[in-house]
């Protein structure tokens, strides 16, 4: 058994993605109350705990009172490490969610039963799907009145494109929401009602076999529902398989109401169960066993200034195999450096704890002097390992930047493309001329503020910014195309990003496809590649 198997074993590392106000916040508290958190983070900020981002970060922070920042939430339960990463959602979405998801060995989708797949479930959805990992689903709210059931599964296998496993099913719902059917086990758990925040306050387990026993405990008439349904479910539903589920093919599904704490600890005893450990990652084509193989790591986020008074950089990394030990030299591929990692910390939205050690599936914060960029390697001197980079995702918004004073030339050039290469904003420019115009697309409209938020207080330039009418981004995937002779849309505009690559911009998707079919041979994505 290599040396840290066990530690490594233990470790489960998720994210939890679902559109705003869907209960993300509030199923990762209760997850946290059955685990008893050993570290809390800034991800839990729901109004009701107020315990949004006090970090020193920025004024746009405490201004809005949203946390930019992210931050990953460990504790233990049933004697596993969890780790679970902050997908920053509402105005602060930004790319840096998406690489986030870059991080996570599987993922938990939260769906409100009455609202069914939302647009930003749908987005996050896609990349974690890039990646093939796990997805399991809880279809949350059970507690209000929900969607038919049949009819929510159907939505997300047409919507989303993955096979549906139900692993239990919601005996009503509403005010009338008893609790839920285990298909595995056979046998029924109702809740007492719960108060706001405790655990779970009375759960009982009643056999199928045991037939009385479930009437008095539902009713005849929602008994006799649940076995029609139970019969239906068994014809239409896919078969539970793991090998599908851990190749993101299938999901399983949960139904519960993280308010009342109904089905909130029998997903996670399933899920836990059910979702990896932590997963090996492609280097130069070869996976690497997070097991066997000694401490590496890729950097996945670069957080500037998280402290004023020191302009710090923070570089995040997941470690994907072996140990992490403070005291031990490593080297920096991309910059093919050795070195000692500098403060390694956990970051959390208002603390951070300086580590000694981590293993595989953790995700670490180092002190970032300026030589870190997304997607770089570290690994130990003597080994051979380069992560696969991470891809660049779509902007949703673009704007035209315009610098206020045009003496700041140069300042107004260094900051953006500082701002550019940490990956909070992406800069492009007019196919045709240079830098004279730039372009700047973001995934959530927040980055905007942020931008001119930081060129002003980090780099002395006042900046405006006129909105574009574009949402859709495409980068060329074939060299061999030649651009001027490219039939789009009367809306579609040329431009290239920092390293020459073309892309193209499109007010609406319709222009997309008709861009695609004049012109045979054109192969477009959503991706880019670094
Ligand atoms: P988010 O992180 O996904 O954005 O969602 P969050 O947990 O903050 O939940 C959004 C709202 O939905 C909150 O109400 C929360 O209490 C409520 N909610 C979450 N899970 C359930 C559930 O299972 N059933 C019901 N009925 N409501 C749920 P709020 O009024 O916006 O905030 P609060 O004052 O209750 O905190």
């Amino acid at each position: 058994m290599a040396k840290y198997t066990e530690e490594i074993n233990k470790r489960r590392t998720f994210a939890i993605i679902s559109h705003p106000d869907a209960g993300k916040t509030t199923l990762t508290e209760k997850f946290l109350l059955y685990g008893g958190a050993i570290n809390l983070a800034g991800s839990v900020k729901g109004k009701a705990t107020a315990r949004h981002a006090v970090s020193d970060w920025m004024e746009i922070e405490k201004e809005r009172g949203i946390s930019v920042t992210s931050s990953v939430l460990q504790f233990e339960y049933d004697g596993m490490c969890i780790n679970i990463l902050d997908t920053p959602g509402h105005q602060d979405f930004s790319e840096d969610t998406y690489r986030t998801l870059m991080a996570a060995d599987s993922a938990v989708m939260v769906i409100d039963a009455s609202k069914g797949v939302e647009a930003q479930t749908r987005k996050l959805f896609k990349v974690c799907g890039m990646r093939g990992i796990p997805i399991f689903t809880f279809i949350n709210k059970m507690d209000r009145d929900a969607n038919d059931t049949f009819e929510l599964l159907d939505e997300i296998e047409k919507e989303l494109g993955i096979a549906t496993c139900p692993v239990n099913w919601p005996i009503g719902c509403g005010k009338a929401f008893k609790g839920v059917y285990d298909r595995q086990k056979d046998c029924i758990i109702t809740y007492s009602d719960t108060e706001k925040g405790t655990k779970e306050g009375e759960a009982t387990v009643i056999d199928m076999s045991d037939e009385a026993g479930v009437i008095a405990g539902i009713g005849q008439d929602k008994y006799d529902i649940l076995k029609d349904e139970i019969e239906l479910l068994d014809g239409a539903s896919a078969e539970y398989d793991l090998a599908e589920v851990q190749s993101g093919k299938l999901t399983p599904v949960f139904f519960g109401s993280a308010l009342t704490n109904f089905g909130v600890e029998i997903f996670l005893k399933y899920f836990l169960e059910m979702t990896t450990t932590p997963l090996p990652r492609k280097s130069k084509g070869e996976l690497i066993d997070p097991v066997e193989n000694e401490f590496s790591a890729f950097v996945f986020k670069i957080q500037a200034n998280m402290n004023k008074a020191h302009r710090d950089r923070i570089a995040f990394m997941r470690i994907c195999s072996g140990k992490f030990d403070a005291a031990t030299e490593v080297k920096h591929v991309q910059g093919n450096k050795v070195m000692r990692l500098s403060q390694p910390q956990q970051i959390m939205a208002d603390s951070r704890k300086i580590l000694d050690e981590a293993y595989a599936g953790d995700i670490i914060g180092v002190f970032d002097p300026g030589i870190f960029s997304i997607g770089d390697t570290i690994c130990m001197p003597k080994a051979d390992i380069l992560y696969e980079g991470i891809p660049t995702f779509a902007p949703e918004h673009f704007a035209r930047v315009r610098q206020v004073d045009t003496m700041k030339r140069k300042q107004f050039v260094k900051g953006i493309t500082q701002i550019a290469q940490e990956g909070a904003i992406q800069i492009f420019q007019e196919y045709n001329t240079g830098l004279e115009e730039i372009i700047v697309g973001v995934v959530g409209v927040l980055q905007f503020d942020v931008l001119k938020y930081r060129l002003e207080s980090e780099y002395n330039v006042e900046i405006r910014l006129e909105p574009l009418p574009y949402e859709h981004i495409r980068w060329i995937t074939n060299k061999d195309i030649d651009l001027d002779k490219l039939t789009g849309t009367s809306d579609m505009k040329k431009i290239k990003d920092l390293k020459d690559n073309p892309l193209l911009l499109f007010v609406n998707s319709w222009s997309v496809g008709m861009t695609l079919d004049r012109n045979p041979g054109l192969e477009l994505s959503e991706f880019g590649t670094e």
